[in-house]
């Protein structure tokens, strides 16, 4: 936000300058004005000044429909400036600007450490803030104690608290005035409305905050430390308000206090709404999750019931099929992203393998090599699948009697290269090889005939098979962009 600045200035000034500018939309409100925050390009001779912030008041139409920032002025342009500058008080008066109405001008030192670092002008057309209402006056008289600060160098105040959080509230949406004993002096409309909602019903001017049966204690903070206070404050059944306390000091004193309340019931409703959705998804991931592993048991123990041979196999391959299913189902909900790194799912998938190697008494380490690296989570679910048959096949047929080379030569590799658009997949077995005139693109078989379709079907992807000389597999995956939802 704020335009650079000369370069005279120390991080310190800069810091109390942002600050500033971080809370000055309150400023703006309370002032019905326009306000521009000048600084001299060079402290030595303070004879030009550049805008460095802007700030339109919500609570009136603006002066300056246009983008201030960076313009320059000589002394003579802006000589209320200047003098404001030379004489570091407050200067008030009238400018005519070329093309434009007459403005309203009051120009504010501002200091820090002793030091005049800026000016700060309030401008507005001259009908504005000719009291019109008590919450006018109100308003532009707090505005003034607000300003006299300024020039004292005792706002903003030198805390990093955060006031321009999406949140924090403003003047539109509430707003109390209290004495430098806590006593309410006066409250907004929307500020009485905001109360009533809170339970107070009874006339609040000349009560404590904390009087009222509502349990706030930072107006009594703000006003003991001399510093802003945030604080939330809950109502049965269910009412949120935030309330931002910002002490008004004489000489360094506390003589009021400002506090902008907003009710924030609303915005707290959504994010707990949120926050269940969240709780709903990993429910619902977890009893899929459950569910898949009920019916893997089930078809196991209904396999093991099974008299013949061709009956028991079928339902083990079922079975193993819905396992490694339910390994990328978790994996995919453990980090619900639309990316996944995939080599999780292919140390898993590699761990089956081994132990269904295992159980067929052929035992082989499997060895992997590149790095398959992130793919969308719909391209991880069919590809793992495709991953298990093929892992599967190696260690199931490769391997058999008299072409078996042997426990320490038996090898399965598998090795994957993303570029980021295309992901290559290889595994290559040193076994038996695949029968005579095999062909993918014909084989009936259920694996294969799975793995060709899931590739060239669903993945859009290619898929090769040699089988000379062991086997020898070749995937290329295409990756699209992950989809950005939103
Ligand atoms: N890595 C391999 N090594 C040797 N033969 C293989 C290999 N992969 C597949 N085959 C052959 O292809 C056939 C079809 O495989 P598949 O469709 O997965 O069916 P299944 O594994 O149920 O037999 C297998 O029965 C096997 O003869
Ligand atoms: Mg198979």
């Amino acid at each position: 936000m704020p335009q650079a600045l000369p370069e005279w200035l120390s991080p310190e000034d800069v810091g109390h300058l942002q600050r500033l500018m971080g809370s000055w939309g309150m400023l703006a409100d309370l002032c019905f004005a326009d306000l521009l925050l000048l600084v001299p390009t060079s402290e030595e001779d303070p004879s030009v000044f550049r805008i460095v912030g802007q700030m339109r008041p919500t609570t009136n139409p603006t002066l300056y429909r246009e983008d201030m920032l960076g313009r320059t002025y000589e002394e003579t342009d802006r000589p209320l400036v200047a003098r404001s500058w030379q004489l570091g008080a407050i200067v008030e008066g009238e400018m005519q600007q070329v093309g434009a109405e007459r403005a309203r001008v009051q120009c504010i030192p501002v200091r820090h450490g002793g030091r005049m670092l800026a000016v700060l002008t309030r401008e507005s057309a001259p009908t504005v803030g000719r009291r019109q209402g008590e919450l006018e006056a109100v308003y532009v008289d707090t505005f003034d104690r607000f300003a006299r600060m300024i020039v004292n160098g005792e706002f903003p105040f030198d805390t990093a608290e955060d006031s321009a959080a999406a949140e924090a509230p403003r003047v539109g949406d509430g707003v109390v005035l209290v004495d430098g004993r806590g006593r309410i002096e006066y409250a907004s409309p929307n500020a009485v409305s905001a109360l009533h909602r809170m339970g107070v019903h009874s006339n609040v001017a000349g009560a404590r905050l904390d009087e009222l049966g509502l349990e706030v204690t930072s107006t009594e903070r703000a006003l003991q430390t001399a510093m802003p206070v945030t604080e939330e404050v809950e109502r049965r059944p269910d009412l949120i308000v935030v309330i931002r306390v910002i002490p008004l000091l004489e000489e360094g004193r506390p003589s009021g206090a400002v506090a902008l309340m907003r009710d924030v019931t609303d915005l707290r409703r959504r994010d707990r709404l949120l926050i269940s959705k969240d709780a709903t998804i990993r429910e619902v991931h977890h009893r899929v999750k459950n569910n898949l592993q009920t019916i893997s048991s089930l078809l196991r123990l209904q396999g093991r019931r099974l008299g013949s041979d061709e009956g028991r196999t079928a339902l083990q391959e079922a079975e193993r099929r819905i396992r490694s299913i339910a390994l990328v189902h978790e994996i995919l909900s453990r980090d619900p992203g639309d990316q996944v790194a995939f080599g999780e799912i292919v140390r898993s998938l590699v761990h089956m393998a081994e132990d269904a190697a295992a159980s067929f008494d052929r035992p082989v380490a499997i060895q992997v090599s590149g790095d398959p690296g992130e793919v969308p989570a719909d391209v991880a679910t069919p590809l793992a699948v495709v991953m298990a048959e093929l892992l599967q096949n190696a260690v199931e047929h490769a391997f058999v009697d008299g072409s078996d080379p042997g426990a320490e030569a038996r090898r399965v590799a598998l090795d994957f290269a993303n570029d980021g658009s295309e992901l290559r997949v290889t595994v290559i077995d040193n076994g038996v090889g695949l029968p005579e005139g095999f062909d993918v693109a014909r084989t009936t078989s259920l694996g294969l005939s799975l793995v060709r379709d899931l590739v060239t079907g669903q993945l859009q992807g290619e898929i090769g098979m040699a089988g000379t000389d062991g086997t020898r597999v070749s995937l290329r995956v295409p990756l699209p962009e992950p989809q950005k939802i939103g």
